[in-house]
């Protein structure tokens, strides 16, 4: 059994199939193939006959002579032109996301929210049509957007997807048996709401992988991971991908990249009845959460800061005492 939509991605192109042009200057335009249809633009047409039946690769040339590149969009060229309503997680984000939770062929992978479904597309991707994705969304209208993207994309509904609309809280404990799911994945404000239901949910080892936006909503999650005591010390991380400019001699880093998308932060599921491990590295003596420090909690050696000496300060100062800045 081929994956869903492998045929609709190689082969020469087909009526229905999504092309991208690129035109001389860099710029994207996506078109659906139809017979019979023109795509315009302020200089000349094409007609879309000239790509049906044409190999994915290929370039053809408008009326004006101007000539556009045309190729299938990637998943990745696909999610970031595709119809959104909520924020979608970006490629690289989604690489780390079934890398690092591990989201294998044939797994049950529970994923909430669906915002516009491009993180599903890539759980679909990587379950295969054998696995199971049950996404979670508590948005009617986001869920719906997230469907018909997806449907674009996979050239129907993939069989290995099931969309519901409600809470996860509410849904998750009435779609699964408990101890069932392989790996969830939450990209959502408030996931720390949800780690009762994902515990009860996750078989032993399974991986819950949570991206949010904020460094306070990581810490807070992954707070309130150590505290549920059915997970594993949690581990975060971000990702920084820097496109580079090729060209002759100029080969260097671009000068624009997007800085910031969100943090990742995994934990596994421990098997029922057991305690969390000690830490090998223990919390300081002053160790107290960010929900739970008072003013007073906020020193440097809280936040983790490395505190000179005194005798140290001392010895800096006198080394510097002869200097012109130092006196
Ligand atoms: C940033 S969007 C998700 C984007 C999505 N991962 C993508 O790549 O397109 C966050 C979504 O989570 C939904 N959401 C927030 N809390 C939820 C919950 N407890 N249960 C279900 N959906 C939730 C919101 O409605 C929103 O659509």
């Amino acid at each position: 059994m081929t994956a869903t939509g492998a045929d609709r991605r190689r082969g020469p192109f087909a009526e229905g199939d999504r092309v991208q042009l690129t035109d001389p200057k860099g710029r994207l335009h996506t078109i659906t193939l139809a017979a019979g249809k023109q795509f315009h633009t302020h200089r000349g047409h094409l007609r879309h006959d000239e790509l049906i039946g044409a190999p994915d690769g290929s370039t053809v040339t408008n009326t004006a002579g101007v000539e556009y590149l045309a190729l299938r969009p990637l998943l990745a060229d696909w999610v970031m032109s595709m119809p959104r309503g909520a924020a979608v997680v970006y490629p690289k984000d989604a690489g780390q996301i079934v890398m690092m939770a591990d989201v294998f062929p044939g797994a049950t992978v529970v994923e909430a929210g669906v915002g516009s479904g491009a993180l599903s597309m890539s759980l679909l991707r990587a379950v295969g049509d054998e696995g199971r994705v049950l996404s979670f969304e508590r948005r009617e209208d986001f869920a719906a957007i997230a469907r018909a993207n997806a449907r674009e994309f996979f050239g129907g509904d993939h069989p290995a997807w099931s969309v519901r609309v409600g809470d996860l809280v509410q849904a998750l404990p009435e779609a699964v048996t408990p101890g069932s799911v392989d790996r969830v994945v939450l990209d959502m404000l408030a996931p720390w709401e949800c780690l009762e239901v994902v515990a009860d949910a996750l078989a032993p080892g399974g991986v819950l992988i949570c991206y949010v936006a904020t460094a306070t909503q990581l810490s807070k999650v992954a707070e309130a991971m150590r505290e549920h005591g059915t997970y594993t010390e949690p581990e975060a991380w971000e990702s920084l991908v820097r496109g580079w400019h090729l060209e002759g001699l100029a080969v260097r880093p671009q000068h624009r990249m997007h800085g910031h998308t969100g943090f990742l932060v995994t934990t596994r599921r421990l098997a029922p009845g057991t305690t969390p491990p000690l830490r090998k590295r223990r919390p300081g003596r002053g160790y107290v959460t960010s929900e739970d420090a008072t003013d007073a909690d906020w020193t440097p050696e809280n936040v983790g800061e490395r505190v000179p000496s005194d005798k140290r300060v001392r010895r800096v100062r006198r080394s510097v005492a002869g200097t012109s800045d130092g006196s």
